[in-house]
């Protein structure tokens, strides 16, 4: 950090040293079962007691100054990003399960990957990858009504999770896994995934896990998809090029010397792939057809959004545009139930914002979930209200008021592909599908 001069030295004796009211340390102790049982739940309630901003230190060693607030997460995300990395549990720790990648790295590395990356999620490009979902979809629905016809039930979690791994592989390896190897790799992810969660949650239990083998076993998981996976690259070196990401990454080239992504950094971007851009687009999915089903009166207007546009041919690329009230209803969903709830940065070096103080060292924890309920952006925050998300509306808000992709350098690379492959499957669900509420089940309509 540059040195300061003398004005700016009295300055900062001047300035009040702002910090937010602190959680106790007893009442963080005796919370903490409940925290582990239902962290959104216990964040709302120190939201209620404590405010927008609140510090919380566990055992007075990672020392998290929470926030829900827009000015204090665009100075961190955005203004000021270069001060913040992710934490070692996001970055460290996640690696161990799925390398070291765009979502797992900070500083230079991410940069550097992240160039070389981004263009292959941009919006045109995605346009080759429609027809692979599509396909997807119709062999997924295909399936639910053989389900249907057969009088089965049906959970709607399933089926999004279902769809939605299929379509990352898809449109990873447009010709790599069959499906009963598409099936394999969902359930060793998934297994993998539910595990993580235990050290991110729960971090003094690492070293139970590691003594006690559970974790060595999960790795060896892990092993198994990158050994796979391994194998798909290779045949793909051998075999004709394909219009897929995959692709675009092997094709892709370093600016600085312009080599190619090794095989391992690749496999690591692949399994960050997977992990990324599943279980968050399925979350949402079930997420906006449960609002949805509690709200009969925006379905019936999103059905007859699709009919409408359906008119003109099945929905692709251009036509996927149109359906501007379905996405205004999924990015609603997404205000009320966003899938990355919460994530956080620490401060590499002291900084102020918004008359706070942030020492070295401090964890920002920014909690999507509390901003996207917070009174200050929102009227009325708990309730269902598609027309926030209109153009004009979006315009009149803080930048930084609604972030289910998060915001700044770091934004979600997915963010596209996310949106469209999710327009894609909720158009073919609700139009083809009834969802029946009190058993979670879907059928045949
Ligand atoms: C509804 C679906 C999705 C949601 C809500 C979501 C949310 C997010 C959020 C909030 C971040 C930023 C985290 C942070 O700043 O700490 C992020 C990053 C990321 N997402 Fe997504 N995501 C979704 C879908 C996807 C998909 C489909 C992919 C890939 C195909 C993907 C790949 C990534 C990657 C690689 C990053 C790290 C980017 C970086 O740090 O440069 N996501 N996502």
């Amino acid at each position: 950090m540059s040195e300061k001069s003398a004005g700016e030295v009295q300055k900062d004796i001047l300035r009040p040293r702002l910090e937010p009211p602190h959680v106790p340390l007893a009442r963080v102790l005796v919370n903490l079962p409940r925290m582990m049982a239902n962290p959104i739940k216990r964040f709302n309630k120190y939201l209620q007691e404590y405010g927008r901003d609140f510090i919380l230190s566990v055992g007075g060693s990672r020392r998290t100054h929470f926030t829900i607030n827009a000015e204090v997460i665009q100075h961190v995300l955005q203004k000021n990003h270069k001060n913040y990395h992710k934490s070692a549990i996001q970055t460290d720790e996640l690696a161990r399960y799925l390398g070291r990648g765009l979502l797992t790295n900070n500083g230079q590395p991410w940069l550097t990957q992240r160039r070389l990356i981004q263009p292959g999620f941009h919006r045109q490009r995605l346009q080759a990858l429609v027809a692979a979902m599509q396909t997807v979809i119709n062999e997924a629905c295909a399936e639910l009504d053989a389900a249907a016809a057969a009088g089965e039930r049906v959970i709607l979690q399933d089926v999004t999770r279902n769809m939605v791994f299929r379509v990352i592989t898809r449109a990873i390896f447009t010709d790599g896994f069959d499906e009963e190897e598409t099936n394999q790799l969902k359930t060793t992810m998934d297994t993998v995934q539910r595990y993580v969660i235990y050290p991110v949650r729960m971090p003094f239990l690492l070293r139970f896990l590691r003594w006690s083998g559970i974790e060595g076993k999960k790795l060896a998981l892990t092993q198994e998809i990158r050994v796979r996976l391994q194998q798909r690259i290779q045949e793909r070196r051998a075999g004709p090029p394909q219009d897929d990401l995959l692709q675009m990454l092997l094709d892709s080239r370093y600016e600085d010397d312009g080599s190619p992504m090794p095989e391992e950094q690749l496999i690591d971007e692949i399994m960050i792939l997977f992990a990324a851009g599943h279980e968050t687009s399925a979350n949402a999915l079930t997420w906006t057809i449960w609002l949805l089903l509690q709200h009969p009166e925006e379905l019936a207007k999103v059905r007859e959004e699709i009919t409408a546009v359906e008119a003109a041919g099945p929905i692709d690329f251009e036509s996927a545009r149109q359906l501007t009230y379905l996405t205004q209803v999924l990015e609603e969903s997404m205000r009320l139930y966003p899938p990355a709830w919460i994530t956080d940065r620490v401060a590499l070096e002291a900084d102020h914002v918004a008359g706070y103080d942030i020492q070295r060292g401090t964890t920002v924890g920014i909690f999507f979930f509390g901003l996207h309920r917070n009174p200050d952006y929102w009227d009325t925050p708990a309730a269902f209200r598609p027309e926030r998300m209109t153009a004009s509306a979006k315009k009149n808000r803080h930048p930084f008021a609604y972030l289910p992709f998060g915001g700044g350098p770091r934004l979600c690379i997915g963010n596209h592909f996310a949106i469209l492959e999710m327009q894609l499957i909720l158009a073919r669900l609700l139009q083809d599908y009834d969802f029946v509420m009190p058993e979670k089940a879907v059928g045949g309509r």
